[in-house]
C-alpha cells in the first residue's frame, strides 16, 4: 500500500506505478458502486476547498461531485470572484484561510508553481488542479485509468500525443505519466512551435520511453491511443503566434476511417475547440466522454486515499 494519507498531489512524477495501480483499483470499486447506485459516505463531515483562479468545467465539478458522493461538503470560488483577492489579498494569505476552513485544498491557477506554494503554506493536503502550462496530475491519473479500463493495461501500447505539447499541461502530465508504464512507442505530433518542452523529453529519455516526432497521418496509422489536446490560446505570449498555428491539425471521422487500426481509441482531456470534429463523437473510436466521466470515480478514490477514508 502506498503512503497516501495527508499527501499533496503536485506532479504525476511523484507517484509510483504501484501507487497509481492502487488508486485505479479503488476507482474501479467506486465506479461499480456508482453504477449500482450504492452510496458510500466515507468522508462525511469533511470539507474540501475548491480554489479555482482559472475557468474549469470538468476538474472543478468532478471534484465537487466526488466530494459530495463521499458525503463531504465543498467551499470555494471560481476565478477568485467574490473573494478578497479582488481587494489585493495574496495567494499565500488566501491559502492560509482555506487551510483554516477545509481539510483539503484543490487549486488551479495560471501561475506555474502556485500549487507548490500552496502546499508550502498549507498544513492540509493540496491537490494541483492545473498550474499554468506545467502540471495537471489528476488529469493524467484519469487518462491512465481510462487507458487501463479500455485496454487492460497502459503497457505495450503505441501512443500518439497530438497538439499543443508546449503549453498544454494535460499533454505534459500525460507524457510524464507514460514514464510510469511501458509504452511500446510514443509519437509526438505538433506544429514546430508547440513541440514538447525539453524537460518533458528528458523525462521520457531518462525512463527509456521510445519517442519520435511524426506527422498526424503516420501517427494515427500506428497508434492504439491518440491523445489529442487543444492549442492553449490563453498561454501564448503573442496572439499573432496563436493565429499562425490555430487549426493546424484535426482528427476527423474520415481520417480515422482511412487510417485507424481496429481498436484505436481517441482521448482528449477536453475542452475541445476544433481539433476533433463532432462526427467522431458517435464512432467506436471516441473515448473522451468516457474519460471525462471517469473523473468522478478517480477523484473519489484520490480524496479517500488522501483523507484516510475506509473506501467503498
Ligand atoms: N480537463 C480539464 O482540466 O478540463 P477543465 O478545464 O474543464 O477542468
Amino acid at each position: 500500500m502506498g503512503d497516501w494519507k495527508g499527501r499533496d498531489v503536485l506532479n504525476i512524477l511523484d507517484f509510483t506505478r504501484d501507487e497509481l495501480e492502487e488508486l485505479f483499483d479503488l476507482a474501479s470499486e467506486y465506479k461499480r458502486a456508482l453504477e449500482a447506485g450504492r452510496v458510500t459516505r466515507v468522508l462525511e463531515g469533511r470539507i474540501i476547498a475548491l480554489a479555482f483562479f482559472e475557468p474549469s468545467t470538468r476538474t472543478r465539478m468532478s471534484f465537487e461531485t466526488a466530494a459530495k458522493r463521499l458525503g463531504a461538503a465543498t467551499v470555494g470560488f471560481t476565478k477568485g470572484e467574490g473573494t478578497s483577492i479582488e481587494k489585493g489579498e495574496s495567494l499565500a494569505d488566501t491559502v492560509r484561510m482555506l487551510d483554516a476552513y477545509a481539510d483539503l485544498i484543490v487549486i488551479r491557477s495560471r501561475y506555474e508553481g502556485s500549487a507548490l506554494l500552496a502546499a508550502e503554506v498549507a498544513e492540509h493536503p493540496v491537490v494541483n488542479g492545473g498550474d499554468g502550462k506545467q502540471h495537471h496530475p489528476t488529469q493524467a491519473m484519469i487518462d491512465f485509468y481510462t487507458v487501463k479500463e479500455l485496454f487492460g493495461s497502459p503497457d505495450g501500447l503505441t501512443y500518439a500525443v497530438v497538439g499543443d505539447l508546449r503549453y498544454g499541461r494535460a499533454a505534459s502530465s500525460f507524457l510524464y505519466g507514460l514514464t510510469r508504464f511501458r509504452p511500446e512507442r510514443v509519437f509526438l505530433v505538433s506544429p514546430p512551435q508547440l513541440r514538447a518542452r525539453p524537460e518533458v523529453l528528458l523525462a521520457l529519455m531518462d525512463s527509456g520511453v521510445e519517442y519520435s516526432e511524426a506527422d498526424l497521418e503516420t501517427a494515427v496509422e500506428e497508434a492504439d491511443v491518440v491523445y489529442v489536446t487543444r492549442i492553449q490560446k490563453e498561454r501564448f505570449p503573442d496572439p499573432a503566434e496563436y493565429e499562425k498555428v490555430k487549426g493546424s491539425y484535426r482528427i476527423t471521422r474520415r481520417l480515422l476511417e482511412s487510417r485507424a487500426k481496429k481498436g484505436l481509441k481517441v482521448l482528449h482531456p477536453l475542452p475541445r475547440v476544433d481539433e476533433i470534429t463532432y462526427d467522431v463523437d458517435s464512432t467506436e473510436w471516441q473515448a473522451y466522454f468516457i474519460q471525462a466521466a471517469n473523473g468522478v470515480p478517480v477523484r473519489m478514490a484520490l480524496l479517500t486515499l488522501i483523507l484516510g477514508g475506509d473506501g467503498v
